[in-house]
């Protein structure tokens, strides 16, 4: 199966085509290669690549920064880019798969997210993934969606790189202790990404690492797993005065993926262990 993956360069893109490899013929493009918004370039590659599949991974995710000065860039990529990809692959009869994320909630409910649970985003990140959802929909309804979480995986910095070298530069650290989500390994989503593909699915579904915690306690699994003494302080998302809301609970209900792959989810902290292990920070 040929399948054409866009913003591949980037966090998931890197993680995953490595496990890719073997399942598809890749061909990756990003930026520099073809601007998902430009809709005369992707119908060149498009007839040049003739893929089965294209997987859009380009996206604008700097969530703070999309509240100040990246919202238009973030409305033109995250939603009306998307829905060119999207309506590209109509067009040419190719599968689309696209990503979104938790941030479409706002995360008032107790219980887990179901696909069908009505969005409202606090942010404006959200609320162009939101919009990017909706025109994938309008303009190529058989594509499949995937929402995932709280990535982490090889390569530049994430939350865990992050709070280890705060740790290391001495004195204690202060963490966020009421946003409880799944943090997710990168590579965990590969396996049921080609499940979904290879039974052929549409429409959305949650994907995330099973389980959930703050990230407060993740914080401390970490230094738990590290074996590192770190004196970590618990404190609110107010404090820490960044410019987007989160969602105070976006924990996933992973029921529909797991009927229609058979397969489930690993808990948050076998992950978090096979990434310290392998990858190391
Ligand atoms: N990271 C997370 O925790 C997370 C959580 C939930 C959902 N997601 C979703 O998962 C997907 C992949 O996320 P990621 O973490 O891999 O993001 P990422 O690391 O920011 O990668 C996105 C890639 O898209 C490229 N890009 C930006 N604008 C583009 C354009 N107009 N045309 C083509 N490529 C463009 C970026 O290039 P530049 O770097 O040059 O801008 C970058 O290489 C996104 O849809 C994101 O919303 C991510």
């Amino acid at each position: 199966m040929k399948v054409l993956i866009t913003g591949g360069k980037g966090l998931l893109g890197t993680n995953l085509v490595p496990l890719f490899d073997k399942s598809f013929d890749l061909t990756i493009c990003d930026l520099d290669t073809w601007d998902i918004t430009d809709k005369q370039s992707g119908e060149s590659f498009i007839n040049k690549i003739r893929p089965d599949v294209v997987i859009n991974l380009a996206a604008i995710t700097d969530v703070d920064g999309c509240e100040e000065t990246k919202k238009e860039l973030a409305e033109r990529i995250n939603g009306y880019g998307a829905g060119v990809v999207a309506g590209l692959c109509r067009e040419h009869s190719i599968r689309f798969v696209h990503f979104s994320t938790d941030y479409v909630f706002d995360g008032a409910k107790t219980l887990p997210y179901k696909e069908n649970d009505p969005p409202n985003p606090l942010s404006v990140y959200g609320t162009t993934k939101l919009a990017g959802e909706r025109e994938v929909l309008e303009k190529n309804p058989s594509s499949l969606i995937i929402r995932a979480q709280g990535l982490y995986g090889k390569g530049g910095e994430n939350f865990i790189t992050k709070v280890v070298k705060m740790a290391q530069q001495g004195g204690g650290i202060r963490v966020v202790s009421d946003q409880r989500s799944s943090p997710t390994y990168t590579k965990d989503l590969a396996e049921p990404l080609i499940a979904l593909i290879e039974k052929g699915k549409s429409g959305i579904y949650h994907l995330a690492n099973s389980g959930s915690c703050t990230w407060f306690d993740f914080a401390q699994e970490i230094f738990t797993i590290l074996k590192m003494d770190v004196s970590i302080t618990p404190i609110s998302s107010a404090e820490l005065e960044r410019k987007a809301h989160r969602p105070a609970y976006s924990v996933f209900d992973m029921w529909k993926f797991q009927k229609d792959t058979g397969l489930k989810m690993r808990p948050w902290q076998e992950a978090l262990r096979e990434y310290l292990m392998v990858i190391g920070v």
